[in-house]
C-alpha cells in the first residue's frame, strides 16, 4: 500500500520504515516523505534513499485547515493510502484525522497509556517505572490516546539519564514501527473501539 510518512525533524524512524518497505515482501511501499519544516534532516535523508519528498510549511498557511488542505492535496495527488507520523511535531485537526480513519498511525516514545505528551523519558525516570518503551498507535484526536497496534519494552536501568534510556526506546522503535506498519498494511491490525485485534498476524 502507498504510504506517506510525515516528519518535522532527524527521520531515524522514517529512516527504518524505508528501509524495512525495500524488502519485496513487505506489504507497504514508502511513496512519499513529507516535511512541515524546509530544514528538516529527515528530507536529504530521504532523497538520498531515494525516495520522493515534499515540504508543506505551516508557516506558509494562514491556520491549520489550510495547512492540512495543502498537505491532504499532495497526499491525493501521489496516490497515499496509509500514512506514518515519525517525529511529526503538529497536533492534527479532528477533521484530517478522520479522513485518514483506520490510516493515520504514529509512534509515540513510552508504554501508553503512561506518558501522553512530550519528555517522556524525563518523567518516566522521575516516576520510577522499571519499564519504558514505544507505542505505535492509530492516531485519534485526543493526543497519544488512539488504539494501541504495538508495543516495545526497555527495562529503566539504576544509572539512567533522560539521554540514554531514550537512546534505548530509540532503538526498539526503529524495529516497532515497521511491524506496526506492515500489520496495518496488510490489514491485520482490525479496530475494534478502542482496542486493536492482530486478525491473521503471526504473533
Ligand atoms: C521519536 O522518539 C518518536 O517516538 C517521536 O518523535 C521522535 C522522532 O525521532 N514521536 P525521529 O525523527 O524518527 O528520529
Amino acid at each position: 500500500r502507498r504510504t506517506a510518512v510525515l516528519v518535522s525533524g532527524r527521520g531515524s524512524n522514517m529512516v527504518a520504515l524505508i528501509e524495512a518497505a525495500k524488502d519485496p515482501s513487505y506489504p507497504a511501499e514508502i511513496a512519499l516523505v513529507l516535511s512541515n519544516r524546509p530544514g528538516a534532516g529527515a528530507l536529504d535523508r530521504a532523497a538520498a534513499a531515494g525516495i520522493p519528498t515534499c515540504v508543506v510549511d505551516h508557516k506558509a498557511h494562514p491556520g491549520r485547515e489550510a495547512f492540512e488542505d495543502a498537505m491532504q492535496a499532495e497526499l491525493e495527488a501521489r496516490g497515499i493510502e496509509l500514512v506514518c507520523l515519525a517525529g511529526f511535531m503538529r497536533i492534527l485537526t479532528p477533521g484530517f484525522i478522520a479522513r485518514w480513519e483506520d490510516r493515520l498511525i504514529n509512534i509515540h516514545p513510552s508504554l501508553l497509556p503512561s506518558f501522553r505528551g512530550l519528555h517522556t523519558h524525563e518523567r518516566a525516570l522521575q516516576e520510577g517505572v522499571r519499564l519504558h518503551g514505544c507505542t505505535v498507535h492509530y492516531v485519534v484526536p485526543e493526543l497519544d490516546a488512539g488504539p494501541i497496534i504495538a508495543q516495545g519494552a526497555v527495562p529503566v536501568l539504576d544509572d539512567d539519564t533522560p539521554d540514554s534510556l531514550g537512546a534505548r526506546v530509540l532503538g526498539v522503535e526503529h524495529r516497532l514501527y515497521p511491524l506496526g506498519l506492515a500489520l496495518v498494511a496488510a490489514g491485520h491490525a482490525k479496530r475494534v473501539g478502542n482496542r486493536v485485534h492482530l486478525e491473521g498476524a503471526r504473533p
